[in-house]
């Protein structure tokens, strides 16, 4: 067995996305090219090991996670096979909020028969008979309801939690409260992916402030074809996607813009893309004698690789939180890795921090 023990809920194309890669890396052992540490502290990527897993689908629930991860409608395909989960069998959680209405034929849910109760037993029982000690939540947008019953699992069972979705959890004053309460360490929210429509349009927007330009306007239009995208396109469910989104590029500016001038948010579902995500983002502003600029980028990447290079950095930072004892939202995890953070940074010195409180010990 590995050393560091990770439950995960929503063994989605995210989830698949990390576990391939983690055998990819596995498989070739002198290839490091798209991690952005090779080891945390001494933790390498090798040492991770899923050893519980929770879902909704019939197509996942009851089956091993290594077959479970190549279930319709997830779309990863990078490796044939995934080696040490065959025994890991995915387990039933609460639907409550987790399925918007046009992705309910895709993820084609179980019947739920059993109470919110007894899940919530058999959940706790799962987690301590396999030793689960992380808990990664990889819950569709809109899923609040689901995000916090998973939340309060982390806290009785004395998991770490990440919270790679838009639901505000860390970055929650009432819920950080709680994990400083039971020095459970929770990185969050919502993954900032590894070179993702995020990072670049916050490095550009910090870039024209450094230089002492003006932003006037800007947009950050992304499309994409998968299951995420699909839900994204109920805008019921979208409140806290889109705040978690704008906020990452306000925080960047010295004076934020006005409502009327920035669009930042998740547009459009084209199936054909499958997991590649397209951004195109545009930035007008002024320079020197008030004289006019304007930029346009258009970023073609897969959003599951993008959101596994930084999955695996949380998981091995929430490990050497947990071997230190800390407690309570980890600010610079989360500032690096999350788009809304319970505090933000600009990237490099966020980057610098980290690894400042990487070797702090
Ligand atoms: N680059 C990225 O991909 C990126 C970046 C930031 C945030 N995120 C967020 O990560 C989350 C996961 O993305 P994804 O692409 O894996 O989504 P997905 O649609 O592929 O997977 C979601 C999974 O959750 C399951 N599910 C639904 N309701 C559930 C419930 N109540 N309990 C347990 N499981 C349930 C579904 O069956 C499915 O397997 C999304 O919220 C997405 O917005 C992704």
């Amino acid at each position: 067995m590995g050393k560091i023990k990770v439950g995960v809920v929503g063994i989605g194309n995210c989830f698949s996305g990390l576990i391939q890669g983690i055998e990819f890396y596995k498989k070739n052992k002198s290839e490091r090219i798209g991690l952005m540490h090779e080891k945390i502290g001494k933790y390498g990527i090798e040492d991770i090991d899923f050893v519980s897993a929770f879902d909704i689908s019939k197509n996942k629930v009851g089956k091993p996670l290594s077959k479970a991860i190549y279930e319709e409608p997830n779309e990863v395909d990078w490796v044939k096979s995934v080696s040490g989960v065959d025994h890991i069998v995915v387990k039933e959680s609460p639907i409550l909020d987790g399925i918007g209405i046009y992705v309910v034929n895709k993820i084609n849910p179980i019947k739920q028969t059993k109470s919110i109760k007894q899940i919530e037993k058999e959940s706790i029982e799962e987690i301590e008979r396999t030793g689960t000690k992380i808990l990664m939540n990889f819950l569709p947008v809109g899923s609040q309801k689901a995000t916090e019953f998973w939340t309060d699992i982390a806290l009785k069972t004395n998991c770490g939690f990440i919270n790679c979705m838009p639901v505000f959890i860390a970055s929650d004053k009432t819920w950080a409260k709680k994990f400083e309460e039971k020095k459970i360490p929770v990185i969050g929210d919502d993954i900032k992916s590894q070179v993702g429509s995020t990072i670049v349009h916050r490095v550009l927007t910090k870039l024209c402030m450094d230089r002492g330009t003006t932003i006037d306007k800007t947009y950050q239009i992304n499309v994409g074809g998968n299951t995420d995208f699909l839900n994204m396109l109920e805008r019921d469910r979208l409140e806290s996607k889109k705040i978690s989104k704008t906020e990452a590029v306000q925080s960047q500016l010295s004076k934020r813009l006005d409502n009327k001038n920035i669009y930042v948010g998740p547009s459009d579902f084209i199936p054909f893309l499958s997991n590649r995500k397209l951004a195109f983002i545009r930035i007008e502003g002024r320079m020197f004698a008030e004289v006019p600029f304007n930029m346009e980028l258009r970023l073609d990447v897969d959003d599951k690789a993008n959101s596994g290079g930084t999955s695996i950095e949380a998981i091995r930072l929430m490990q050497i939180a947990l071997d230190r004892g800390i407690g309570g939202p980890l600010i610079y995890p989360s500032a690096y890795l999350m788009k809304h953070p319970p505090q933000q940074f600009s990237d490099d010195e966020a980057r610098n921090k980290l690894d400042e409180w990487i070797l702090s010990r």
